[in-house]
């Protein structure tokens, strides 16, 4: 063995050291299901998107396991498709608005993290620093901001405008909310509320700071009506994978999602993101790096295949068409024909990551329009096999410094989610890369994260 290796050896032994060797799991609810036609399969609620006590219960399911967090994703309008295409689908069109659920979610949980979506599109920063702060206190602790800037013009129809903001002009409106919120979480220092009742002061009024921000895209005198948050701030994640994604993640964020299917791609998208951190004055390991994961699995692999089988069969042909068009950026693919090739679109408004994913496909293995329809209907993204199959994959990606962890994707609730827990989860312990239970309180204990400071 040559020096140099013999160093880098021992540097990415520190590293791994300082990193802990312990996975992050997060578990990405989307009642009934991430396969569009989860709400068909008959071990699911068709109407789970709206069903309290069904996601309580997979919320429960995953406590009991000691997943990091939940993660509830969101859109604040019905994608555009038409009525047929929509009228087959349950989660674009039926499912709670995810900071209330949290609310219930977090009374009917005690350890988990409650990662929540919220955009800095179409909200207020006051709303979303008040809704996410009293999330924190509901919680004691647990709660998490999926920042997002929202994906499509449906969205912003909703909001006063035509279409979505440009994708550069959200980007830079999205950094300035963070920091507007955050600030406003800064209102009172954690030491400022006395409820002395004898000389009836509430709070030190010298420990409490008003914002006074006025920048471009935002006015806000602050302080916030609510004492600052058990964790300071509660957990920022980011999901943008973009040259402005990547930049806003490597400043703001404590979790970065990614939909990262590749190994080399994502051991590239890891050291990046953690230069870029480390380049922002931070500590990388401070940043997860959490790829996401759709999995089936059962005690064989042609149980686990055949699963898979009885859940593709569900999506009618017209709804995959519709999903490949919207990921590419909302473009009609009628036109075209279904077995020549996908024709130059414009640069996506949407998700730049994502159509640059399907093009990337495209060309790799010259796919035509009939040829990624039945990709994206045969749900490639799911890997089918045993647990340890499965373990082997994830130890991969982590040793292999392709992930700090998973946002692990449920093709149909509960059926995956209690294959995972109850299957995977336990191999992953027999292999000692998964707690056995929480240690901490807070989403921050459970991630290994520090409390942030107030910054004046
Ligand atoms: C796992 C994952 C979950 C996401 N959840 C949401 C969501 O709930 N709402 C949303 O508007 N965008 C969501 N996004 C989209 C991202 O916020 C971001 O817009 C997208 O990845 C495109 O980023 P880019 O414009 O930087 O390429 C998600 C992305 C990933 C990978």
């Amino acid at each position: 063995m040559s020096r140099r290796t013999e160093r880098s050896d021992t540097d990415r032994s520190r590293a791994d050291r300082s990193r802990g060797d312990q996975l992050h799991l997060n578990a990405f609810l989307k009642p009934p299901g991430e396969y569009l036609a989860a709400w068909r399969h008959p071990d699911t609620a068709a109407d789970a998107g709206v069903n309290i006590r069904e996601v309580l219960s997979f919320a429960r399911t995953a406590e009991r396991a000691a997943f990091d967090a939940v993660f509830l994703a969101d859109l604040v309008g019905v994608p555009f498709a038409s009525e047929d295409v929509l009228s087959r689908v349950s989660v674009v069109n039926d499912s709670f608005e995810p900071t209330t659920l949290l609310a219930a979610l977090a009374a009917g949980t005690s350890r988990i993290g409650l990662i929540a979506t919220a955009s800095t599109s179409y909200n207020e920063p006051y709303h979303v620093a008040r809704t996410f702060a009293s999330l924190d206190h509901i919680s004691g602790g647990r709660a998490g901001w999926n920042v997002v800037t929202s994906l499509n013009d449906g969205e912003a129809q909703n909001f006063g405008l035509d279409s979505h903001l440009d994708h550069a002009t959200r980007y830079e409106r999205a950094e300035e909310f963070h920091d507007v919120v955050t600030g406003l979480w800064d209102s009172f220092e954690d030491d400022a509320f006395r409820h002395d009742q004898p000389d009836g002061i509430y709070f030190d009024p010298a420990k409490l700071h008003a914002l006074n921000h006025e920048g471009k895209h935002l006015k806000v005198a602050g302080p916030l009506n609510i004492a600052r948050p058990p964790q300071g701030h509660p957990v920022i994640v980011q999901a943008g994978a973009s040259e402005a994604g990547k930049n806003l993640a490597a400043r703001i964020a404590d979790v970065i999602f990614s939909g990262i299917k590749d190994l080399g791609r994502a051991q590239e998208f890891y050291a990046e993101i953690k230069e870029r951190a480390a380049a922002h004055g931070r500590d990388p390991d401070h940043l997860k790096v959490l790829p996401a994961l759709s999995v089936i699995t059962a005690p064989t692999e042609s149980e686990a295949r055949e699963k898979h089988a009885r859940l593709i069969e569900l999506l009618p042909p017209q709804v995959a068409l519709a999903d490949l068009s919207y990921w590419l950026g909302g473009f009609d693919l009628s036109p075209y024909p279904l077995d020549g090739p996908l024709p130059e679109l414009p640069v996506s408004n949407q998700s730049q990551t994502a159509q640059q994913q399907i093009y990337e496909d495209a060309r790799r293995d010259h796919l035509t329009i009939r040829d990624l329809v039945r990709r994206f209907a045969d749900d490639e993204r799911t890997i089918t096999g045993t647990p340890e199959q499965i373990a082997d994959h994830i130890e991969e990606w982590f040793h292999g410094r392709a992930a700090d962890g998973f946002n692990v994707v449920f093709p149909y609730l509960p059926g995956t989610l209690d294959d995972f827990a109850g299957l995977v989860v336990p191999e992953l312990r027999r292999r000692g890369l998964f707690r056995t239970g929480y240690t901490g309180t807070t989403l921050r204990d459970h991630l290994g994260l520090p409390r942030p400071p107030r910054t004046s």
